[in-house]
This record gives C-alpha cells, structure tokens and sequence, in this order.
C-alpha cells in the first residue's frame, strides 16, 4: 500500500474496505437483496459491452464537463445518495467536499448521518434525496428545511420493497450503540484498530440517528425509527409525485426507474430527470440489470427529461458505455463508499479521479474530444442485451 493510501482501482479500495471496516459495517456496504441475482448482474452486464479502440487520430483535450439537475459538473459523475451509518467520522461531510474538490454534485440521502446544513456547507451542488415517508405535511417541511440549507435539487427513490433477507447475511444493525450493543460488537471492532481509531480521535462513536429526518437542529430519530415510519407509510401515486415536484419547484429527480412506462409516467409528472437504477440491486432480485434497461428508456424519453443512471459503475469505461447508451451522467454509490472506508475524503476523492481518469483514456480510444460526442454506435452491445420493461 502507498504511504499516502492512494490506490489504483475501486477493486483495490473494496479490498482496503474489506480489511479497515468492522464486518458488519462491510456488509451493510455491501448490501444486495435476497440472492443476489441483480447485483451481480449490474456489474456483469457492464462486460458484456465492448470498445472498438482506434489507436491514432485521437484528441489530446477531451472534454468531461456536463450540465445535469441544474448544475455544472467538471465530470458527468454524481456521488449517489446512500444512507449509511459508521463508515467514517466524516461521513457525508467528507463525501461532500471530495466532489466539490473534484466539482461534483453530492446527493445526499434523507437516512445519512450529518445534517443537510452541514453537507450544503462545503458542497454547493448538493442534492438533496428524500423517500415518500411520513405524508405531504411531514415531506413538505423536509423540502423547506433543504431549500433554506441550499439544496440545489431534490431526489426522490422510488424503488424500494422493503425486502430485507439476504443469502449471504444480513448485518447486525443495533438500534443504538448502548453499552450493551458496543459489547457484542466488540470482538469484531477489535479486529480492525485503524477504524477505531479515526472514531476514537474524534471522541464520538457513530450515533445511527438521522438528523435530516426530523427539524433543524434536531438529533432526529434513529436510523430504525426513520425506516419503521417510511415502512408505514402507504406508497405513493403518481398524482404526489406531481405533488412533491411542484412543492420543490426545482430541479427534481425520480430515481429507481426500470420501466418505459414508469419513465414516461415520471414525464408527465414534470420531473426534470430520472435514474435508470435498481438502487445497486438492494431493491427487488431479479431485476435485470440496470444497463441493460437503459438503452430503451433514453429512447423512449431522453428527448423530454435528462436520463441518469445508477447501479454497477465500478469505472470510467462504465461510465462511458452509460453515455453512450443515452445517460447524460452516471451517479455512483458502493465505489466511492469503498474509497470513504479505505482513506476517508482523500479516498473518495482518488475515486473520483480514477474515474476522470478512466473516462479520458475510453474517449481517446473512441476518438472523441468530449463526452457530448459518445452515441451508441460507440459500444458494442451483443444480441440480447436489452431489456425492455413496460415498452
Ligand atoms: C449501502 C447503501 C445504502 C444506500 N442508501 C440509499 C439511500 O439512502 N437512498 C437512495 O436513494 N439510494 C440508496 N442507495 C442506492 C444508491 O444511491 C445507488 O443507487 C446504488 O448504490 C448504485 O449502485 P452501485 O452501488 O453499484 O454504484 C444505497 C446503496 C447502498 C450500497
């Protein structure tokens, strides 16, 4: 390992993940539903795509900057909401000035650890993400409370069917870290010193409450009790889509899209974009994977809203393929986590230029000067493919 933790691939900062983070920690990461069929597939479909690589005649300034939910960005990735608890002392904040250091927006999830006021502090392009839980009164003073802390944009996920076994395990998550809870998980927290001590040197241990879920100021219930009022909460109809749109009156995201139909739907609600994800497959197994879903959702609607997509980016050459098949930016969730747990702010930051990195050499192979210029010509997409749901 580098002296400054640098490292050279999100491979390598999962494994650095792996080995710093208390195993139930790194299962939560982790994450995936049930057996674990489209989380695997979100990533294996990203190998079934191909590049036919030129080798002279390329450009030697390639362009990266997009503009997407309002905002510049120097690169078309945005850091994916994720509400995650004990990763590191920083958490969200930390995440937040990594993409401003590399002029990124931030989506910060409505289930994460540091108050939005917080994050909006050191990143001024901050999505804020927030689930149909508690009703319009409650949802509505949320929206209040990110507007005045200055969140350039909402995003609101969709896909979710509160399944929560797992073949492989389910974390151990305590309600709070009592006494008691602290000394059932002390055997694994021993195991991982360095963990310990970056929470050590800030005299705090993870709280697991979600500050964002009540008032400003506010401790906020814990992340259980946050989950349990969203789990009670009858799902939403497109009518309070429209609804929470228009009492946004910005930029506004529906993310967790699969469906032509549901795309569509998102449309005539008047949102300004929508995620192509299967929310990095925690949502329902057997989803395809969410590359495979793109391509017929961006023709189907890219002309009337701005597409994103989410759900398998591990690198900038998945980044590419997204775009070219009809994303206008990639958001990423598990990579970045990874780098936050291998080397804090600094990892998330070396995630991100791995993936300008990575986004550069795939524009130099394809011959293009930016990633306006990608079209689908641009990979190869073998025979059956695509997927397409509700067409
Ligand atoms: C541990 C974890 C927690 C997540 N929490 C949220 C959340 O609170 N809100 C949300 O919209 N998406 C959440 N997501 C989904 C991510 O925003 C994103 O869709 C997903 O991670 C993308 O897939 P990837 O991890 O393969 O990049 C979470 C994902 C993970 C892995």
């Amino acid at each position: 390992m580098s002296s400054t933790g640098w490292f050279e691939t999100v491979a390598e900062a999962q494994r650095r993940a792996e080995k710093r983070l208390p195993r139930s920690v790194y299962k939560a990461l982790l994450a995936g539903s049930e057996r674990g069929l489209t989380y695997d597939d979100n990533v294996a479909a990203f190998s079934e795509l191909g590049f036919a690589p030129h080798v002279a005649g390329g450009v030697a300034d390639r362009a990266l900057g997009t503009h997407v939910m309002g905002v510049d960005l120097a690169l078309p990735v945005i850091i994916s909401p994720t509400g995650v608890q004990a990763v590191h002392p920083e958490g969200e904040v930390a995440v937040a000035r990594a993409a401003a250091a590399r002029g990124t927006a931030v989506g910060l999830s409505s289930f994460g650890s540091f108050p939005i006021e917080d994050v909006t502090a050191v990143n001024d392009k901050t999505l804020f993400q927030i689930y149909w839980s508690g009703g319009r009164d409650v949802i509505e003073q949320r929206l209040d409370r990110a507007r005045e802390a200055g969140a350039k944009g909402v995003i609101v996920t969709l896909d979710w069917t509160f399944s929560h076994g797992r073949d492989w395990g389910s974390p151990t998550i305590p309600e709070k870290l009592t006494p008691r809870a602290m000394a059932s998980f002390a055997p694994e927290v021993v195991r991982k010193p360095r963990w310990l001590l970056d929470f050590a040197r800030t005299g705090k241990l993870p709280d697991l409450t979600t500050p964002n879920m009540a008032g400003k100021g506010e401790k906020g219930p814990t992340f259980f009790g946050a989950y349990g009022e969203w789990m009670t909460t009858p799902p939403p109809t497109w009518e309070d889509i429209a609804w929470m749109r228009e009492a946004w009156g910005g930029p506004f995201m529906v993310k967790g899209i699969s469906r032509i139909d549901d795309a569509r739907r998102a449309v005539d609600a008047g949102v300004s974009a929508i995620s192509v994800s299967t929310h990095g497959g925690n949502n329902l197994d057997g989803t395809p994977g969410a590359i495979r879903m793109l391509p017929g959702i961006a023709e189907a609607v890219g002309d009337d809203v701005e597409v994103v997509f989410d759900s398998g980016v591990r690198r900038g050459g998945d980044v590419v393929k997204a775009l070219a098949l009809g994303a206008k930016a990639v958001m990423i969730g598990r990579a970045y986590l990874w780098g936050l747990a291998a080397n804090g702010q600094a990892g998330v930051e070396n995630v991100l230029d791995i993936m300008s990195g990575g986004i550069s050499s795939a524009l130099l192979g394809l011959g293009k000067a930016s990633v306006h210029d990608l079209t689908p010509d641009d990979v190869l997409v073998p025979d059956g493919f695509r997927r397409e749901l509700g067409a």
